[in-house]
Parts: structure tokens; sequence; C-alpha cells
């Protein structure tokens, strides 16, 4: 099978030791002259391109099995990356091309050539090549399973931001509806507080006149009198109760003198009722800053809120209210020194989640720190109030 193998030993010991560690490698090997005929070839190189080692020695290689492009069309001689290498005087190494076999069948081909030297001069190549269909294939299977997956990865992406989207725009949609609650709620409180303002304490007023007047002028008889007194603090005890119930449905004080001026009577009243040591502290800064009807409400409630949870929860025996300008940003903080509490990572209660809607409203943001034994301090920020 070796044509001129005299080129590369004149020993024959060390020829038969060639051929046999050609034979023995599973890798097609042959070598080509100049003018790229066939030297020498090894039996599992001709049985991959489907011909036994005596049928191709001689023949032209690029003829015989390097002669078209994978779609058939015709590789010219010039384009041989085989020929071009060695004619340079250079190794290549080859694996997007395909060999022909016999039958006409082609496979993909993985070839490496490099010059044959004989002292300095070029006479030839050798040419190593292998048939990689099955890597090829596994690596067109790795390829459509990771298209595939990237697919799958897109679609699933694309269904979670929808999901996303649509959850985000429900959750919106709730807190508009919540701001819309609590301004409609407001609103009709105004309107019961002006109702019962407007009738029931005329009527009530009218009553105390009238049995004044009556007293003034009842003669001596002591156990109408005592009737009469009777009646009178009767009303007075009504005309109480309405002022609170008007209180609670509408400080009229948030509207008349602002939100400060009702802040702190709510804390003097809030110290009336509980016994608790209540301190108010407001920087004559925030004292002149007025932040308009919706906010100064929404405020007072949240306010309103805290307290009524320190009364019913925290077991303190101080509040402190403290409100302060930090750069543009106004700050309002309520510290007890009760029993504190877990702060749940989501408030699900609606008291806190009433305040912090609230607040979110107003553009703000609500911070409870607390941990059980430590007291409790809410801070609320409303950024952008002061200039
Ligand atoms: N200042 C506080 N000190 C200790 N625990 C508090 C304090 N404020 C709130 N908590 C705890 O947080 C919980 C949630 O408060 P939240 O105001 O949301 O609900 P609530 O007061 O129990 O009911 P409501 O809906 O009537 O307000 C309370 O039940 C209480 O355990
Ligand atoms: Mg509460």
């Amino acid at each position: 099978m070796f044509a001129d193998l005299h080129n590369l030993s004149h020993h024959a010991a060390w020829r038969r030791q060639l051929e046999m560690i050609l034979e023995s490698t599973g890798e097609g090997i042959y070598g080509i002259d100049l003018k790229g005929r066939c030297i020498f070839i090894n039996e599992a190189g001709a049985a991959l391109v489907g011909y036994t080692p005596d049928e191709v020695l001689g023949r032209s290689m690029h003829y015989l099995i390097h002669h078209s492009h994978a779609d058939q069309t015709l590789m010219p001689v010039h384009e041989c990356q085989i020929y071009r290498a060695f004619r340079e005087g250079r190794g290549i190494r080859v694996d997007g091309e395909v060999l022909w076999r016999r039958d006409g069948s082609s496979f993909p081909a993985e070839y490496a050539s490099y010059p044959i030297r004989d002292g300095e001069t070029v006479v030839g190549a050798v040419v190593t090549f292998n048939d990689i269909t099955e890597r090829k294939r596994t690596a067109r299977l790795l390829q459509e399973a990771h298209d595939q997956l990237e697919k799958r990865v897109r679609e699933r992406t694309a269904e979670l931001t929808a999901a996303h989207d649509g959850l985000r725009q429900s959750h919106e949609a709730l807190r508009r509806l919540s701001a819309h609650l609590n301004t409609i709620r407001e609103e009709e409180r105004r309107h019961i507080a002006r109702d019962i303002h407007d009738d029931l304490g005329a009527s009530l007023t009218a009553l105390q006149l009238e049995s004044t007047w009556l007293r003034q002028r009842l003669g001596d008889d002591p156990a109408l009198r005592d009737k009469l007194d009777g009646m009178l603090e009767i009303s007075h005890h009504a005309m109480e109760a309405v002022r609170r119930i008007l209180n609670d449905l509408r400080p009229g004080v948030l509207d008349h003198l602002g939100l400060w001026a009702a802040l702190e009577s709510l804390l003097l009243d809030f110290q009336k009722r509980s016994g608790l040591r209540c301190s108010f502290d407001c920087t004559p800064e925030v004292e002149r800053c007025r932040l308009g009807r919706d906010a100064e409400i929404a405020l007072y409630r949240i306010a309103q809120e805290v307290l009524t949870n320190v009364s019913r929860h925290a077991m303190a025996s101080r509040v402190e209210f403290e409100a302060r300008a930090e750069h543009r940003d106004l700050l309002l903080t309520v510290t007890d020194d009760g029993q504190g509490m877990r702060v749940p990572g989501q408030p699900t209660s609606f008291g806190l989640l009433g305040m912090r809607e609230r607040t979110l409203a107003l553009g703000g943001s609500l911070n409870i720190v607390s941990s059980p034994g430590a007291g409790t301090r809410v801070v609320l920020r409303l950024p952008g109030v002061f200039a």
C-alpha cells in the first residue's frame, strides 16, 4: 500500500513499524505527492471513503473524495485547503467540510493536513481525517435542546411578565380604589357632621335656651325646679356628646387652625382620656407649613390610629410626638415606651394596612420600628414638602 515510502524512510524495520502504527489507528491517514496523488493510505482511511487502499493509491485524492462542497457544488482544486496549505508549506485543521464516499454519499469530516518535507523541500502532504457525523449530530441535538430551552425560558419569562403586569395593575387599581374610598368616607363624615351640627346641634341649643327661660319664670315649687334642673343637665350632656361625635367625625380645629393645632389637641385629649404622659414637639418651620385638606385629614387619621393602637396594645406610660423637617422631607415620629411587637413584613391587619395605604397615597413612606419589650416607633416621611 505504500507507493513511495523511501521518501519517508529507507530502513525496512522502520517502514514496518510505521506501517503498523498507521494500520492500528482508527483515524484515516493518507499521504499525497505534490500533484495530489495518493502515495499511501491506511485501511481505516480507505474504509471511511468506501475503498480498499489499493484502489486509492495513485489517484488524485481531491477528485476522489474532496471534489464538492456539502451542497454538492464543485470545489475547484485552487479552493482546496489541503492543497493550499501544503503549497504554502504550513499545516491546517478543518472541521466544516465534507468528504465523499465511493457510493456518492458524503459525511462531515474533520481533517488536518501537514506538509511532508524532504529537508527544506515540501514533497507532499500527510492528511489525517475522521468521520464526525456523530459529533455533529450531538452538537446539533445540543443546539436544538439549547434553542428549545431558550424558547421555553423566553415564553415563561413573557408569561411571568404578563402575570406580573396583571398583578401590578390590579394592585394599583386596588390602591386607587382604597384612596377613593377614603376620600368618599371623609366626605360622608363631613356631610353627617354638618347635618348633626345644623339639625341636632341647633335643636339642642334651642332646647337649652327654652329650658333656661322656663326656669327663670318658674315659681318656688322645688319639685318643678329639680325636674327642670335635671332636664337642663341632660341637654348639657347631650350637647357634650354631640360635640364629641362631631369632633370624631370631622375635627373642626383641623379646618380652622390646621393640622398641627389639631394634632396637639388630639394628643391633649388622648392624655386626658388615657392618663399617659404625652409630649408634642413640633418645630416652628413645620408649624408654618400647610399640606392641603386631603393630606392633613389623612395624617390626622393616621395619628388617630397610632394613638388608638398605643392605648389598646402598647401598655405604655409615655407617648412622644415629634414633627420636624429633614432636608426637604417632613418627618413625623410617634414613639411609645410600651411592650412593642414583632413587626410584620407586610401588614395584614387593617389598622397598619390603612396607615400604610394612606401614606402611600400621599407619596410618602411609613416605617414601624419595634420589637417585643422595646416600645414602638412609627416614622412617617413625606418627601419634598419643604422648598
Ligand atoms: N404601639 C403598639 N404597641 C404594641 N403593639 C402594637 C402597637 N401598634 C400595633 N400593635 C400590634 O399590631 C397589631 C396590628 O395593629 P392594627 O392597628 O393593624 O390592628 P388592631 O389595632 O389589632 O385592629 P384595628 O383593625 O381595629 O386597628 C395589633 O394587634 C398589635 O398586636
Ligand atoms: Mg389598630
